[in-house]
């Protein structure tokens, strides 16, 4: 299988070559693509070095399949072009997800809607997914009717220069402004621009994506994104409200089972799931589960995962691994 991952010298596609390598896809070409500027660079994938080419070259190569984290303006320029070679596109960026002919995908929710026809595959935004993951076998249950989620947003979500801004500041220099406000000792309820109705564009995101990968627009969905001075790993309170009475225990048993998830929930022990125990795991932790005792049918969860693996690569790997054993990538 011949692998063009475009964005491979950001933080994404970094991660995307680790968990190519990881999850033993049978990748017998790699090809790195980045911009003009990064042409001349290499990367080291399986002990081998790949030089890192444009978009232009990466086409030539006619590679299978194509991993995308380069932003959205890149997805939405040359996602079809490689398409319509017969390469399949698994893209990271918000530029794709909510195109009414486009699947959007977290494999252990619905990895059941991907056909032969489908291209282009949508991975979602990271906040989403880890989220999904714990929504999916309590809706099936209970049925859930509303959801309140504020994030805890960790730098790196940024890319590799939010990470920069946050060490600079850290380390007594100045920002260069990636950020609104200084995000060093500092907490920012702002994540992508605002829109119209008030709320930013990622909060936006985590109200339409869940509706859409669970299949059920009558979730009601509501967000506050938050940017924190973390570097790896994304943090969530989540309320839910359930149409049914639920219970603690079996709630509890369905998230130790589900797939992707992990159990940490030990209060006596003051364990709970948090960004430096999840950072380089491709699992999502799930703990402080506890009754909401003001209002009827509803629980409080904290929800952690590692922003470029789960949020990002590993969801987009799995993917890939999915249309192939579909025989979909030869
Ligand atoms: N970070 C996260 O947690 C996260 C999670 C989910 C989704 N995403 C999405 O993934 C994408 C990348 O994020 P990131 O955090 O990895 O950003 P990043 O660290 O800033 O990396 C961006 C990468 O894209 C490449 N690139 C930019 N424009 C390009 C073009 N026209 N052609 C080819 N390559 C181009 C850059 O190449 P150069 O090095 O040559 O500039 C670099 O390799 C974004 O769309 C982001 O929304 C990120």
């Amino acid at each position: 299988m011949k692998v063009a991952v475009v964005g491979a010298t950001g933080l994404v596609g970094g991660t995307m070559l680790k968990i190519l390598e990881e999850h033993r896809l049978p990748v017998t070409e790699l090809i790195p693509v980045a911009t003009e500027k990064s042409v001349g660079k290499a990367v080291i994938f399986k002990g081998l070095r790949y030089p890192v080419v444009t978009a232009a070259t990466a086409l030539e190569k006619q590679p299978d399949l194509a991993l995308f984290s380069a932003g959205g303006a890149t997805s939405l320029a040359l996602a079809p072009t490689f398409a319509e070679q017969g390469c399949r596109v698994i893209d990271n960026s918000s530029a794709w997800r909510m195109h009414p002919d486009i699947k959007l995908v977290v494999p252990e929710v619905n990895g059941n809607v991907v056909t032969a026809q489908d291209m282009i595959i949508a991975n979602p935004n990271c906040s989403t997914i880890q989220m999904v993951l714990v929504l999916n076998p309590l809706h099936r249950r209970y049925h859930i009717k509303r959801v309140v989620v504020s994030t805890y947003q960790a730098v790196s979500g940024t890319g590799q220069k939010g990470v920069e801004e946050l060490m600079n500041q850290r380390n007594g220099g100045g920002g260069q402004g990636v950020y609104p406000h200084r995000i060093d000792l500092n907490v920012i309820p702002h994540i992508d621009s605002f829109t119209a109705n008030g709320y930013t564009k990622e909060e936006m995101k985590m109200v339409l994506e869940t509706c859409k990968i669970m299949g059920d627009d009558s979730l009601k969905v509501t967000a506050t994104t938050v940017r924190v001075p973390v570097l790896t790993g994304h943090s969530e309170s989540v309320n839910i409200e359930f149409c049914n009475e639920f219970d603690e225990q079996e709630v509890m048993a369905l998230l130790a089972d589900a797939p992707g998830l992990v159990l940490v929930d030990n209060t006596a022990n003051n364990q709970y799931p948090m960004p430096l125990d999840c950072a380089g795991r491709d699992e999502v932790l799930v703990g402080r589960i506890r009754r909401d005792y003001s209002q009827p049918n509803s629980m409080n969860c904290w929800i952690v995962g590692d922003n470029l693996r789960k949020g990002a690569a590993t969801n987009a790997v799995q993917i890939a691994k999915l249309l192939y054993s579909k025989g979909f990538i030869k």
